[in-house]
């Protein structure tokens, strides 16, 4: 055989291939371009996927101090990153505890907590009360921090976190591992200094807020990237239909 007529099997078999792939409508001939756009994605080198198993992927996770008492009293906090709101009314809020921690034992013994949002400079103080159980050692003795009473809940919140949740469970449900409480938010309290003019929002940036990610740490908030209700807009797709 010549070397031109291998070279036109090569490229037979090449055009073939790519038919394949494209998914050509024999009928019209048309290209099917929604394939082309997935194979396009697939062959995008960036969103090439890899499996990495079951695992509680959530990117950012919040970090919140529950703050509980224990049946002499004593408060406690903790840190906790399996939270976020799950109604909007009544407005309330998911916790997920394990057993293991006194915590748990205090919020199933008073059905109450409070959710204490850090800010930046209180990081240390996040790490360390998701270190230390208050099994062992009373957190409020070693630390620089202010147990509260709530006036609306059996547990208490910590005079230097800018924002507190204070909760009643209103119901709880073994998971397994974790245990999750739905706290029904009696109120929230705010410091004044970082309230937006309206007296009710919370300005983020005078919040810095921090957050985890699995296996990389704490980190604090980054750019504001446009106003909810406005950045879909960017998309300029806009079909006739209502927006919800
Ligand atoms: C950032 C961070 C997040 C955590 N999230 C949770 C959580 O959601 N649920 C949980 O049961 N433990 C969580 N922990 C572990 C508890 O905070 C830790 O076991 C703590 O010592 C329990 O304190 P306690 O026994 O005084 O209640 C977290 C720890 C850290 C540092």
């Amino acid at each position: 055989m010549k070397t031109s007529e291998l070279l036109n099997i090569v490229l037979v078999i090449i055009l073939i291939v790519v038919l394949i792939r494209y998914n050509v409508n024999d009928a019209n001939g048309e290209i099917n371009e929604a394939s082309i756009v997935n194979s396009t994605a697939v062959m995008d080198s960036l969103h090439v996927k890899k499996s990495v198993g079951k695992r509680p992927f959530l990117f950012p996770m919040p970090v919140g101090i529950i703050g509980s008492y224990d049946s002499a009293g004593t408060p406690n906090i903790m840190a906790a990153s399996w939270i976020g709101i799950v109604n909007s009314k009544p407005t309330s809020i998911g916790v997920s505890l394990r057993p293991a921690t006194k915590t748990y034992d205090n919020v199933m013994r008073n059905q109450a907590f409070t959710v204490n949002i850090a800010n930046e400079k209180l990081i240390e103080y996040v790490d360390w009360v998701g270190h230390y159980s208050g099994r062992d050692i009373n957190k409020f003795d070693v630390l620089p921090l202010t147990p509260v009473k709530s006036k609306l809940v059996n547990a208490p919140y910590v005079h230097e976190f800018p924002v507190v949740l204070e909760c009643r469970v209103v119901r709880t449900t073994n998971l397994g591992k974790h245990t999750h409480f739905v706290g029904e938010i009696m109120d929230v309290k705010v410091d004044t200094a970082i309230l937006k003019a309206d007296e009710i929002f919370v300005d983020i940036n005078k919040l810095r807020p921090v957050m985890t990610g699995h296996g990389s740490g704490y980190f604090g908030i980054g750019d504001n990237l446009g106003r909810g209700g406005k950045v879909y807009q960017r998309l300029g797709i806009t079909p006739e239909v209502e927006s919800k």
